[in-house]
């Protein structure tokens, strides 16, 4: 599908996302000459502006993954940026933008289609979304069907901050628009890692029947990030790393792994098998939680050579904040494919190193006929995502020599050395996809809601069991708590 002319619309315009995702993801669609002719960006944000299309450039030239700029390129994209300055609360603000956008029609040709990106938190979304509505901005049909020109939201996660805020959340988008017109972004679909996950699976036939409890002991997923809040500490505290990485990102790695192959390469008939897996995820609930779960914050430590401070020195951060940065978890995925196999998962702020990636541990053999077998480990398939993207296959190998020795050796694959490093970011694909009107690698409403179905309970018991925020020191791989729920073989030292 080609994508056709239309606006995009960006609010939250002055925030991080902006400068560090989304225009160099415009840019480089521009580069690859992906954009539709009629196109234009609309910076909406209440302070004011005056040098926005400036400020972009610079965020481009430095956050962009090709550089330096191509003066050719940007110079066009220039052309069509624009700024609006406003409370997202005011109706002026909306009337200025329709202004704005009735503009770009005329002189940019943007044939009155519109992406409407909120990339704001999740407590201004719905008077946006009013806001536009009573503009006129958005309408149920701009739904866009037959070819007509459309108007589409994305919405940025968190989506809501629990089960009860984020079904409002939906009701209140659902009032005014088709759910074919509601994008909800978590930008770890858009990764090509990530994407390969489905290919491994159901591009190939070898993988497959391999993979459910008759040969998988457990499945382990690590999403450690090295950095710390950044200077978000105001939004971290407000959201945590379970509302921040484990209810979307980590909850979707976990159902593209678990997932049964969907009958088509369809937005909903992907969606429907992911959201069986989530609804098949057995809940995690009161004292069960001191079991299963470990939550814990980073004090001071060195992280690659550098001493850095604890979560509670960070600016903006309670001095006695209880507020998690790490959190590991056992789930269990109650069905036929995955009965009794655990999926552990990790995910922290200031750990060792930045490294996300999904192991399938396969069972350890049922006899043992070679000496020195006990000290190779069982088979595993480990999917790296991110960085030092690829796939490799652990197994024994026999050592060279007149005993029958074994040892743990690699079949690797490796993006870079098999496709050249320079991948699309995830921001460029979900934007294009957006353009295109393309929803598979979106969230679906009854999809957020079961994501946190399942996060939900967990918040209860941790209040109710008064489970203890751990600590562990930056530049480690977490608390030790976490080790008794990788036990007895521990976690993978990625
Ligand atoms: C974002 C989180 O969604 O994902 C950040 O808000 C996190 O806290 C980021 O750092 C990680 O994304 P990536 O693509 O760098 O793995």
């Amino acid at each position: 599908r080609t994508a056709a002319p239309a606006a995009l619309v960006i609010f939250g315009a002055s925030g991080d996302l902006t400068r560090r995702k989304l225009l160099p993801a415009v840019y480089n669609l521009a580069l690859s000459r992906l954009l539709p002719g009629g196109f234009a960006v609309v910076g909406v944000a209440r302070r004011p502006k005056p040098d926005f299309a400036d400020d972009m450039r610079e965020a481009v030239n430095k956050f962009s993954r090709r550089r330096p700029i191509d003066d050719a390129a940007w110079g066009e994209l220039e052309r069509g940026i624009s700024y609006v300055q406003g409370n997202f609360d005011e109706p002026e603000t909306y009337k200025a933008l329709g202004a704005e956008l009735e503009r770009l029609d005329k002189e940019r040709g943007t044939g009155k289609s519109r992406v409407f990106y909120l990339a704001v938190s999740p407590d201004q979304v719905p008077g946006i979304v009013r806001g536009l509505r009573e503009a006129n901005l958005v309408t149920p049909a701009g739904a866009g069907r037959n070819g007509d020109h459309f108007e589409r939201i994305v919405v940025e996660k968190p989506f809501g901050e629990d089960l009860e805020s984020a079904h409002d959340l939906n009701r209140e988008l659902g009032s005014h628009l088709a759910e074919s017109q509601i994008y909800r972004i978590d930008h770890y679909l858009g990764k090509e890692t990530v994407q390969n996950l489905l290919v491994l699976r159901f591009g190939n036939t070898i993988f497959e029947p391999l993979w459910s409890r008759q040969h998988v002991d457990r499945v382990e997923l690590t999403v450690a990030e090295d950095i710390g809040v950044e200077g978000r500490g105001k939004f971290y505290e407000q959201v945590g790393i379970t509302r921040d990485i484990v209810q979307n990102h980590a909850l979707q790695l976990l159902t593209l792994v678990a997932m049964e192959p969907p009958s088509s390469w369809d937005a909903n008939a992907v969606r429907d098998e992911k959201v069986k897996v989530l609804r098949a995820l057995r809940p995690i609930t009161g004292k069960a939680v001191l079991d299963h779960t470990v939550r814990a914050q980073y004090a001071a430590g060195v992280v690659r050579g550098e001493h850095v401070p604890g979560y509670r020195e960070e600016p903006d951060v309670a001095k006695d904040s209880k507020t998690e940065t790490y959190v590991a978890l056992k789930a269990h995925v109650d069905n036929w494919r995955w009965s009794g196999v655990p999926f552990t998962l990790r995910t922290g702020k200031r750990l060792a190193k930045r490294v996300a990636e999904v192991v399938l541990h396969f069972k350890p053999l049922p006899h043992g006929l070679f000496r020195g077998q006990d000290g190779t480990q069982p088979n595993a398939l480990v999917m790296r995502l991110q960085p030092d993207e690829g796939i490799s296959l652990r197994f024994a190998a026999k050592v060279p020599g007149s005993g029958m020795a074994l040892r743990g050796v690699t079949m690797d694959f490796r993006y870079g050395a098999a496709f050249g490093s320079s991948t699309p970011e995830a921001y460029e694909r979900l934007l294009l996809d957006v353009l295109r009107g393309d929803a598979t690698l979106f969230t679906r409403s009854d999809e957020v809601e079961a994501q946190w179905r399942f996060i939900d309970p967990i918040f209860a018991g941790w209040a109710s069991e008064h489970a203890k925020v751990a600590s562990y020191p930056a530049g480690s791989w977490g608390p030790e708590e976490a080790d008794a729920l990788a036990a007895p073989r521990g976690w993978r030292r990625p």
